[in-house]
């Protein structure tokens, strides 16, 4: 006799562990099905989590070789001691995903090691990797299968010299000359995790600009940052081809993407980053009749109810952005809805950081959208230069820049280059989610002195003008 649950999911990323305890502590008798060795997906074992381990370590690394000195903290120059790097990266790692497990048996959650595949609404069967298939019978579905990086048409991915985010996080050795295929999220955090240890790095975007979807304001200016730390940029230019020398490096031939001369570069890494693609290999969606989109993904309704009944979906396998935060609240949400409960994300308001340095921070629309969209809008800019906390920190690059509608002052959107700006932009993110104005933020005091200062400043200058400049 298979056993009975409410409500099964499928992964257990963010967006999969967080509905399985949202549903237990709903009262749901909850199982998870995942394929891999350690739960917490994605973004607890090959992305968020460890690229910001590195992240972390080598921003200290610069640190202490430039930094430091200009403080009165003399030191011999740092030597990197990569692999204790590397293991600092897994032990965070293992700390969370172990921290996964440990909440899975505290919400008595039933857990299946193996490939999960949906039989009929109401059943799946649960392929370990030795042993005989088990079927689960529940009474609810969730997809949550996650996403898994883009390829590139003739490159061979080998993880070892021409990676993905998952080999660029796990190189043994610092390359000397590392290539990055797209000025995307991950080319940029990963390059600069790099570039910070010592490699030279070379950025090839298909699109005239980087980070497309940011802020086209805030991008150029991040752009001329990055530069100045030595990354060289190839924009509106195409990797047509990598090829393995005999030296042991690798022949790239990179093309405008407009057509035109070929070039070709030398280098030792390769990192694809050019995306990522939803995963629903498996779960025998073409058997049940879940339908995808024509990019891929699960079609759901607004409630993440897939075109079956009982069976959901949530996550980077749906649409919406890729982000580990918009798949938690989903899977809060969907098990909420299944509960009977109001479950609801507000996708206006959801921030996305670019862990870099300075990072870069923004929520809501961009002036490029309001534009777009032909909405009147005013604009409030703050630089940190004019900020007393970022002086004594030697952390005076970028800007807080927000965005709010002329004929009712509410705030739209906001965007900050800065140190520490992934913290500070949720001051925004709340302010949205109330439909705040940017006097409400104008009126509001700031702690002194404080990064956060440069935000109320901004928001001064969407009235009456900011104190300090
Ligand atoms: P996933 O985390 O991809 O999890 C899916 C899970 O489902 C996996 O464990 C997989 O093994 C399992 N699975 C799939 N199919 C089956 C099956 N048939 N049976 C059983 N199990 C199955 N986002 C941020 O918000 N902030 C960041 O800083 C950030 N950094 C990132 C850095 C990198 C290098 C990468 C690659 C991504 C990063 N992301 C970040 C994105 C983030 O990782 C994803 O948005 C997030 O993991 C999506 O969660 P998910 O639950 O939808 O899917
Ligand atoms: P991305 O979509 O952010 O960037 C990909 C870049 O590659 C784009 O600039 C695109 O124009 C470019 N590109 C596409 N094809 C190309 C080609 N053939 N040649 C050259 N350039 C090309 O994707 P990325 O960086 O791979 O990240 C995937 C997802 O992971 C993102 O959607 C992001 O949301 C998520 N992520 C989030 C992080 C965060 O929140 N801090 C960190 C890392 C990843």
């Amino acid at each position: 006799m298979a056993e009975q649950f409410d409500f099964t999911v499928i992964g257990s990323g963010p967006g999969g562990y967080v509905a399985a305890i949202r549903a237990a502590q709903l009262g749901m008798k909850v199982a998870v099905i995942e394929k891999w060795a350690t739960f917490g997906g994605t973004c607890l074992n090959i992305g968020c989590i460890p690229s910001k381990a590195l992240l972390f370590a080598s921003e200290r690394f610069e640190e202490a070789g430039h930094m430091f000195s200009q403080l009165g903290i003399d030191i011999p120059a740092p030597v990197l001691n990569l692999p204790q790097m590397l293991n600092h990266k897994d032990e965070t790692v293992a700390s969370n995903v172990n921290g996964v497990e440990y909440l899975f048996k505290k919400n008595k959650i039933t857990t299946f090691r193996g490939i999960g595949s949906i039989a009929a609404p109401g059943k799946v069967l649960v392929t370990p990797q030795s042993g005989p298939t088990i079927t689960v019978e529940t009474k609810n579905i969730v997809i949550a299968s996650g996403s898994v990086s883009a390829n590139l048409p003739g490159i061979e991915i080998d993880e070892k010299q021409i990676v993905t985010s998952t080999g660029a996080i796990a190189l043994d050795k610092v390359p000397e000359r590392l290539l990055v295929i797209g000025a995307g999220v991950i080319g940029l955090e990963l390059g600069s995790v790099w570039n910070r240890l010592g490699s030279k790095v070379t950025v090839v975007e298909y699109l005239d600009r980087i980070l497309p979807g940011m802020d086209s304001e805030v991008a150029r200016q991040f752009q001329r940052m990055l530069q100045k730390q030595g990354f060289e940029f190839k924009l509106g230019s195409k990797v047509s081809g990598v090829e393995k020398q005999e030296d042991g490096s690798l022949k790239v031939r990179v093309e405008p993407a407009k057509g035109g001369d070929v070039e070709f570069l030398d280098v030792d890494v390769a990192l694809v980053a050019i995306g990522r693609k939803p995963y629903t290999d498996g779960l025998g969606l073409e058997i049940v009749g879940v339908a995808l989109d024509e990019r891929g993904r699960v079609r759901t309704d607004a409630h993440y109810k897939t075109s079956v009944d009982g069976i959901y979906a949530i996550g980077d396998v749906i649409a919406g952005p890729m982000l580990a935060h918009k798949a938690e609240d989903e899977g809060i949400a969907v098990a909420e809805i299944v509960a009977g409960q109001a479950g609801h994300v507000n996708y206006g308001a959801i921030p996305s950081v670019v862990y870099t340095s300075p990072e870069v921070a923004s929520v809501g629309k961009t002036e490029d959208e309001l534009k777009a969209e032909g909405i009147d809008y005013k604009v409030g800019k703050f630089p940190f230069t004019a900020n007393g906390r970022a002086k004594a920190m030697l952390a005076t690059q970028g800007f807080v820049k927000i965005l709010a509608d002329v004929a009712t002052d509410r705030v739209l959107g906001a965007h900050i280059v800065g140190a520490n700006a992934g913290e500070m932009i949720h001051e925004l993110t709340v302010l949205m989610e109330f439909s705040g104005a940017g006097e409400d933020l104008a009126r509001t005091t700031h702690a002194h002195p404080t990064l956060s200062e440069a935000i109320r400043e901004a928001a001064l200058m969407l009235g009456d003008g900011a104190i300090h400049i």
